[in-house]
């Protein structure tokens, strides 16, 4: 996978950030720098939310050719509290539809300025694709990437663990669910392992079982119970049924709550102040219970509030770079 992501180089021949394609690559300074920006943009809840001018004059386009409620909205107003145009291409009546090329789509919306790309997409390697073609001046932002990538997730994952706790090298972190279709688990994955954490337990049911290869140095096991047990972060995922081809690898929703939901019983096996994620958006009473998710253990509204900080701090870097280019 990383093979198409690394056709366009992220980094600029400075070391900078240019393009957000994947966490694969960065190193621990660089992930630091950019969860240390993020915080000083989060503010109490009820407040006035930060704002500055470090996107004034740029022009940021979101182009999402798949579902998306956090990380459009987040990408939409991260631009728009940092002061940069900012246009929502709606997919479904763009020219894509009578059969234009999505490069063909880039390049009309670079002609009109346009620095700023943040793309979603179900097929492997369209983010790297563009950034190979853009203009020297323009980035490309990776905003969910079919099974492979969705790298401002990891990090928004990353930044509330460490806001809980910020010893990642003693951390147990267990991530539960559709493995096999999950970008979010191959980011966090990438970045847990950036921050030095080596203790991750990735739990499936039968059918959704990661490839290893995009995983290497976590551990796999079909057995919730014992993946648990003494964990410090407990990660539920969704089940991904669009992803899924195979119709024997579907179970009922009663099956999975029953053999994988996070439920308050599980969740005792893990360390009394352990805390639960979920990138959303959620089936409640599937992969997690309404009680588990509502409860003091849960950090899924954190996650929500610390990613337009991470795609405010993203979008900021890489104004900085393309102003230096
Ligand atoms: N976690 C996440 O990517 O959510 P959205 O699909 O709503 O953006």
């Amino acid at each position: 996978m990383n093979s198409i992501q690394n056709q366009a180089r992220q980094l600029t021949e400075a070391g900078e950030l240019r393009h957000l394609l994947t966490l694969d690559g960065l190193d621990r300074n660089m992930v630091t720098a950019l969860l240390e920006r993020a915080t000083g943009y989060l503010r109490p809840s009820g407040t006035r939310p930060a704002t500055d001018n470090a996107l004034a004059g740029s022009t940021v386009a979101n182009l999402f050719f798949e579902p998306s409620t956090r990380t459009r909205a987040s990408f939409e107003l991260a631009a728009k509290r940092m002061n940069a145009d900012v246009l929502n291409l709606d997919v479904n009546t763009s020219s894509r539809i009578k059969g234009e090329s999505i490069l063909d789509t880039i390049y009309t919306l670079q002609a009109m300025q346009v620095d700023v790309f943040v793309i979603r997409d179900a097929s492997a390697g369209v983010s790297a694709m563009i950034a190979n073609h853009v203009e020297p001046h323009v980035s490309v932002l990776n905003a969910g990437e079919a099974n492979i990538s969705h790298p401002t997730q990891g990090l928004l994952d990353i930044l509330t663990i460490q806001q809980h706790n910020p010893c990642f090298e003693s951390l147990t972190v267990t991530i539960v669910g559709d493995i096999a279709h999950s970008r979010v688990a191959c980011s966090a994955v990438q970045g847990l392992r950036i921050m030095g954490t080596s203790d991750i337990r990735l739990v499936s049911p039968p059918g959704l079982e990661p490839d290893m290869a995009d995983f290497p140095g976590s551990k796999f096991t079909h057995d919730i119970d014992s993946a648990i047990k003494d964990s410090d972060v407990v990660m539920a995922l969704r089940v991904q049924k669009e992803r899924i081809v195979k119709e024997s690898d579907l179970i009922t929703n009663e099956q999975y709550l029953l053999q994988y939901g996070l439920t308050a019983e599980r969740m005792k096996q893990a360390k009394p102040d352990a805390i639960v994620m979920h990138p959303g958006p959620m089936n409640r009473n599937v992969e997690i219970t309404d009680e588990v998710a509502d409860s003091d253990q849960s950090v899924i509204e954190q996650q929500v509030t610390n990613g337009l900080a991470i795609r405010m701090a993203i979008l900021a870097t890489i104004t900085e770079t393309r102003k230096k280019g």
